[in-house]
């Protein structure tokens, strides 16, 4: 089925807790999302995608599911679901949710009966091993979340592996019958009309045969031997072939610690495996390797990474376009800047949703959000926050710099509720939310920007409107300029006679713009500027402070 569909849209991300409550408990649900589902089709966006939704004991709020076929009580139940996914569909807007089968929550049916005995018929749904001699765990892996992989099981005397938390049992992939348990679960929801999914973590789902010792790291020791495991191809190709491929669907993988050259492998092809990743490589561009080092933010690096995969991927996989989600703090508090908070937030957009590939805006990115910061490790609620502090401990780090870490990194950043406007919680609930809402909402919500036309949020409408009347900004190629620039970052985009010049500034003063060779503004259409005003010179412009510009050119007559 042809679903090239997928490229042309641009998809808002829903974490359903932090969204909208709709019914007074202080937690968001989905009658909070049916209320909104105007203000989403507004942005001009095409999909949701769920982050997980189904019944949880959020132990990873909601990533450790315990039923893959019903909906969370905290959000509402199936009726309210379909409802909301019936509403959505009437305003051309397609529903993604979240896959999560590299583990479920112990709490599912499967792991229970699993744990009973080791000749139950759900034994294989996950993985079982002996303890080595001196009482030692089968092996020396650590899980992302909790430090040892393994989990001791008293019942039948072994160890099941965890990856992620210990309530986050891995399952067996290499068991057919949990391979068939997943294509169940995808037919269940695309038969009832989703239009896609989000896999979470999908490429670690394939362990190496023997589960051999890692090279040892502060976490994730093990992660070579399951990070692109033996049977992975494999088995996507059986989800495709015998599920996706029946559907008009498209499938989004989570794909951690893999590179560009992966990316083609998965994306590439008429039966590739994924129709994009959500790949993590430029999420890094103020860190070293993991996100607790800390470092000042690199516009080089940043742009190294993305040209990157702009040019690897053309015309042979697809990119999936992201600075914001769950799992991140929010980019303006990172890449951009708090004081410049609109102009940085529009600088942000373009940067990213001007390039090839299938834009991802976070909830509360439009309107700018920030990281907001707590004094006390209590209101954390985290599982790897908890673990991020456990881990800074054992290298004997201070409370105090614990605590300052934390507020810069986690992704609990991302996770305070979403601010409507300068009402009481931020207009979120009338009861006191589940998690502190940001106090800036008094000055960053949707209702103020909504009456103001040069605000973030209308800028969003804009670049998302420019984004769909323009093929060239969707199919087009990737040419950068001024590469070394560590204040600039400026490329074009060329496809079928027309380009478009995107111009953002990083820089906190004026910036002087000299126009790269081939190209004169004066002769453009400036289609998206993120300020009223954008005089021209002769050979350029002076940019004001994270200014963001894209100019249109037609070449089609032109022979150039
Ligand atoms: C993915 C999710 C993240 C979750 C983890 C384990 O990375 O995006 O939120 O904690 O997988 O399921
Ligand atoms: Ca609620």
């Amino acid at each position: 089925m042809d679903n090239s569909w997928f490229k042309e849209i641009s998809v808002y991300q829903i974490w359903c807790r932090s969204f909208k409550d709709g019914n007074g408990d202080g937690i968001g649900d989905l009658y909070g999302v049916l209320e909104k589902l105007d203000y989403i089709k507004s942005l001009g966006v095409d999909a949701i995608w769920f982050s997980p939704i189904y019944p949880s004991p959020n132990a990873d709020y909601g990533y450790d599911i315990s039923d893959y076929t019903d909906i969370n009580k905290e959000f509402g139940d199936l009726d309210i679901f379909k409802k909301v996914l019936n509403e959505a569909h009437k305003r051309d807007i397609k529903v993604i949710m979240d896959l999560v089968v590299n583990h479920t929550s112990d709490e599912h049916r499967w792991f229970k009966e699993s744990s009973r005995s080791k000749d139950n018929p759900y034994r294989d749904y996950y993985i079982w091993r002996k303890g080595r001699t001196g009482g030692r765990r089968p092996n020396n892996w650590l899980s992302v979340f909790e430090g040892n992989a393994w989990e001791y099981s008293p019942e039948t005397d072994e160890y099941y592996l965890h990856i992620f938390a210990k309530k986050q049992p891995d399952l067996n992939m290499d068991n057919p019958k949990v391979r068939e348990e997943v294509k169940n679960i995808m037919r269940f929801w695309l038969d009832m009309g989703v239009d896609g999914f989000r896999e979470d973590v999908i490429t670690f789902i394939s362990k190496k045969e023997g589960l051999p010792n890692g090279f040892p790291l502060p976490v994730a020791t093990g992660i070579e031997h399951y990070r692109k495991g033996p049977h992975i191809h494999e088995y996507l190709r059986e989800f495709r072939r015998d599920v996706i491929n029946k559907y008009d669907c498209f499938v989004v993988g989570e794909s951690p610690m893999t590179s560009w050259r992966d990316a083609v492998e998965f994306t590439s092809g008429e039966d590739r495996e994924l129709d994009m990743m959500i790949s993590f490589d430029h999420m890094s561009a103020d860190c070293f390797i993991v996100d607790t080092l800390v470092l000042p933010f690199s516009l080089r690096k940043l742009k190294r990474v993305m040209g990157h995969w702009q040019h690897i991927l053309h015309e042979k996989g697809w990119n999936a376009l992201y600075i914001e989600n769950h799992d991140h703090p929010r980019i303006i508090s990172r890449y951009g800047s708090e004081k410049y908070r609109t102009e940085s937030g529009k600088s942000l957009a373009t940067m990213c949703f001007m390039q090839s590939g299938t834009p991802f805006i976070y909830q509360g990115q439009e309107i700018g959000m920030t990281n907001s910061s707590q004094d006390s490790m209590m209101n954390f609620k985290d599982v790897q926050t908890f673990n991020t502090s456990r881990v800074l401990k054992q290298f004997h780090i201070p409370e105090k710099t614990v605590l300052k870490i934390i507020n810069r990194t986690s992704r609990e950043n991302a996770r305070t509720p979403v601010q409507w406007s300068a009402g009481k919680n931020a207009g979120f609930s009338d009861a006191e939310p589940w998690f502190p809402v940001n106090p800036n909402y008094t000055d960053i919500n949707v209702e103020a920007q909504e009456k103001d036309p040069q605000s973030l949020l209308n800028y969003y409408r804009r670049l998302l409107k420019v984004r769909k009347e323009n093929p060239v900004l969707i199919y087009g190629d990737f040419t950068e300029y001024y590469h070394l620039s560590g204040r600039l970052f400026c490329y074009s985009r060329s496809y079928k006679g027309k380009r478009a010049l995107v111009i953002c500034s990083f820089s906190k003063r004026e910036l002087r713009f000299k126009t790269p060779k081939g190209f004169d503004l004066h002769e453009g259409e400036l289609v998206l500027s993120s300020l009223p005003e954008a005089p021209l010179t002769t050979s350029g412009c002076v940019l004001k402070p994270y200014e963001a510009r894209v100019y249109l050119f037609d070449f089609t007559n032109t022979g150039k």
